[in-house]
């Protein structure tokens, strides 16, 4: 059974709370869905990212000296990275390493930023991907990995801590990790990011539904399951739920598996943790890195920590 299938299997089937993992979100119509939520007036986390990269991106290549070499996880088509190339590539060639499932994204990192730098395309998943650049990485010259986007939020605080620790594992001392992280903000704020009223929010949640029934051979009817954003005041995260607006029975074919969801049941299909700055700080030094400079938006407070390993 294909690995989807599995997780789905194992999200879906099992007793207690139904879980759906979030990385499945991301095909061609949830990618396109995503791209239309960071253009929402109410979401504005990759405006606040896109920002700091912009207005600090001279001072970040002043602060790493001699050669740089570039790496990104989940690059996506690189729109944000161009300002960082460019300040790099004022003092000589720059090469960049793209990471990034998506053959899509890595095609338009190559026609956007060729003009910039040398961009050599990696096809995997995040470590692997890392893993990968360390082995190809040229003798003597600092990494500089981008993490940006608070993709760091939709990992447990405990997955994020170990996935910094595994980060570290494959960076040489003097390496640099620039962390983009989205910090806490009034409630109500944080909820119509993840709950616009235009509903974009909506599809891109209940097109994991449409997902495992083109995939999977499911017949889920999405619009049988109402989308819901919660903060969770304890963990400090937001929390998307697929709410089953009456009782149902679903067959899954490709998973081998019929569901069945009493009313108001829920799917939780994603987490989305906020931050506060020194939580950063101390996370980034657990894992063996030092805080170099830390840049907070002044419209929608979100942070770029700037890390040395
Ligand atoms: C990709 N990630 C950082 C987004 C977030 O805000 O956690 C995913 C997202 N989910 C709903 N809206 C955006």
């Amino acid at each position: 059974m294909p690995e989807f299938a599995r997780e789905v299997r194992a999200g879906l089937g099992r007793d207690g709370q139904k879980t759906l993992p979030c990385r499945y979100f991301y095909d061609e119509v949830g990618s396109a869905l995503f791209e239309a939520i960071t253009r929402l007036p109410e979401y504005g986390l990759t405006r606040a990212d896109a920002r700091l990269i912009r207005d600090h991106a001279v001072d970040l290549a002043a602060r790493l000296d001699g050669p740089v070499v570039v790496a990104e996880l989940g690059s996506g088509g690189g729109a944000k990275t161009r300002w960082i190339l460019e300040a790099l590539a004022r003092r000589g060639p720059v090469t960049y390493y793209p990471i990034d499932v998506s053959p899509a994204a890595l095609a338009a990192c190559v026609r956007e930023l060729s003009s910039v730098a040398a961009v050599v395309p990696i096809a995997q998943s995040y470590l692997e991907g890392l893993r990968e650049v360390a082995a190809r990485r040229p003798a003597k010259q600092r990494l500089l990995l981008l993490f940006l986007g608070s993709t760091i939020g939709n990992f447990d605080r405990g997955e994020a801590a170990g996935f910094l620790a595994d980060i570290r594992a494959s960076l040489l001392s003097g390496d640099a990790l620039l962390l983009g992280a989205d910090l806490e903000k009034p409630v109500p704020q944080m909820l119509l990011a993840y709950d616009d009223p235009a509903g974009v929010t909506a599809a891109f949640n209940r097109n994991l539904l449409a997902r495992v029934n083109r995939e999977l051979g499911g017949d889920f009817a999405p619009r049988n399951f109402a989308h819901e954003a919660r903060w969770n005041a304890a963990e400090r995260r937001i929390e998307m739920h697929l709410r089953a607006c009456a009782p149902q029975t679903v067959r899954i074919t490709g998973a081998n598996l019929t569901v069945d969801f009493a009313r108001d049941e829920t799917i939780w299909t994603e987490s989305c943790h906020k931050f506060h700055v020194e939580e950063i700080r101390t996370m980034a030094a657990r894992a063996g890195f030092r805080c170099e400079a830390q840049w907070v938006d002044a419209a929608w407070p979100f942070s770029e920590s700037l890390l040395t390993a």
